[in-house]
């Protein structure tokens, strides 16, 4: 069994452990990882690991975490009441070679892993999903299923959320670090509302990209916000930039209508930006949450069925343009997870890496 393992308080330490292979029980099946994507996404899970319980997923020994990924794996053996070995399984998995589970609700499309340790942490990250039965599920785009669709999840829900909340037309919607995936996927489903106006914050290097996708109305770098008009606005915070969020909430002072704290891939610039922050608190937005929401309002099958009728279209238009960067074992991981967590992955581009 090898595990990659991140130092919990100094993030830019990880290495490989190695252990015996995972003997599984009765009732349980045992997972081996094949391949999964590598984006901010993850380097957030590790960046607020302690703070939202991220490392208790996959637990490690002392001091050091296993970042969790979201991406396929085979089951190599089941001892599990009505799953086969062989099935191929999309989900959230450690960066480990094997992931012993306790499959629970288990029926044609997939398993919930009923493993004791995550029961108290949120369910949206506990189904498997059988790869011949889910509607989101194509061969031939199985690296864009790994990196986009749980950022797309997540775009989807912010979409619904600032339309529901009657955000979409109460002046601009400006969303920041505007290259990062989830900001396009938000941004290419809000496009699509009438009468949105979307501005899209970036730094300087990225505006070329983001002005060049076409779904923005507006590319602004973030030591141009002053440029903007005033007036109400709302304001999607994907960077977590103290200093870019202080500067938009001055900006817009009280006019600014809901401030909405996504992400934060600016994750060095969290506590930055000091003093009093005009108008509205930011309000933290998790997408587990609003899942449950929309599950007890729509039905879990109708959501699913939702975000998928509006995944296809967005699946085909990022094919046109995003370049995967293919990592291999345990070198490439560990190589790829340092660039992601530098910044040094370009926004046209994103890590997949195949242990
Ligand atoms: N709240 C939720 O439920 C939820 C759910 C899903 C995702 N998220 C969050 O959304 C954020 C975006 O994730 P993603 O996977 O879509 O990101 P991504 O595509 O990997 O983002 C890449 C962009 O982030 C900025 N960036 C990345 N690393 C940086 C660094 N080290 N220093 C400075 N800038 C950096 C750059 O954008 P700019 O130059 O444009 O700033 C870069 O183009 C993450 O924080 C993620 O956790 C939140």
């Amino acid at each position: 069994m090898s595990d990659f393992l991140v130092k919990r308080d100094a993030l830019r330490e990880c290495r490989v452990a190695e252990s015996a292979p995972p003997s599984i029980e009765s009732g349980q099946a045992l997972l081996r990882v094949d391949r999964f994507g590598l984006t901010a996404n993850n380097v957030t899970y590790a960046v607020m690991g302690e703070a939202m319980s991220y490392w208790d997923f996959f637990p490690a020994e002392d001091g050091w975490g296993r970042m969790p990924v979201w991406g396929f794996a085979e089951v190599e053996r089941s001892e599990a009441e009505g799953l086969e070995a062989g099935a191929r399984v999309y989900g959230y998995l450690p960066p480990s070679s094997h992931l012993p589970v306790t499959p629970g609700s288990v029926n044609e499309q997939g398993f919930t892993d009923r493993s004791p340790h995550r029961a108290a942490l949120p369910s949206a990250y506990h189904r498997y999903l059988v790869s011949t039965e889910d509607p989101f599920y194509r061969a031939d785009s199985e690296d864009i299923q790994m990196l986009l669709r749980p950022l797309f999840y997540t775009s989807f829900l912010i979409d619904d959320q600032l339309a529901d909340d009657g955000l979409t037309g109460r002046g601009p919607i400006v969303i920041s670090s505007a290259s990062s995936k989830t900001a396009i996927a938000a941004a290419f489903l809000l496009a699509q509302r009438d009468g949105v106006e979307l501005v899209g914050l970036t730094s300087a290097g990225n505006g070329e990209f983001v002005e060049g996708l076409g779904i923005y109305g507006r590319t602004v770098t973030y030591d141009e916000i002053g440029s903007l008009d005033s007036g109400p606005a709302t304001y999607v915070d994907i960077s977590g930039d103290g200093t870019v969020r202080q500067a938009v909430h001055t900006h817009f002072g009280n006019d600014l209508v809901h401030s909405m704290a996504v992400g934060i891939t600016h994750w060095e610039e969290l506590g930055a930006g000091q003093g009093d922050l005009p108008g509205p608190a930011p309000a933290l937005f998790f997408a587990p949450t609003r899942v449950e929401k929309r599950s007890a309002d729509w039905g879990p099958a109708e959501l699913e069925r939702r975000v998928a009728e509006a995944w296809h279209p967005f699946c085909e238009w990022t094919a046109g343009w995003l370049e995967t960067i293919p990592g291999q074992g345990f070198d490439g991981l560990q190589s790829a997870y340092l660039d992601v967590l530098e910044g040094r992955v370009g926004p046209k581009s994103a890590h997949v890496v195949t242990l």
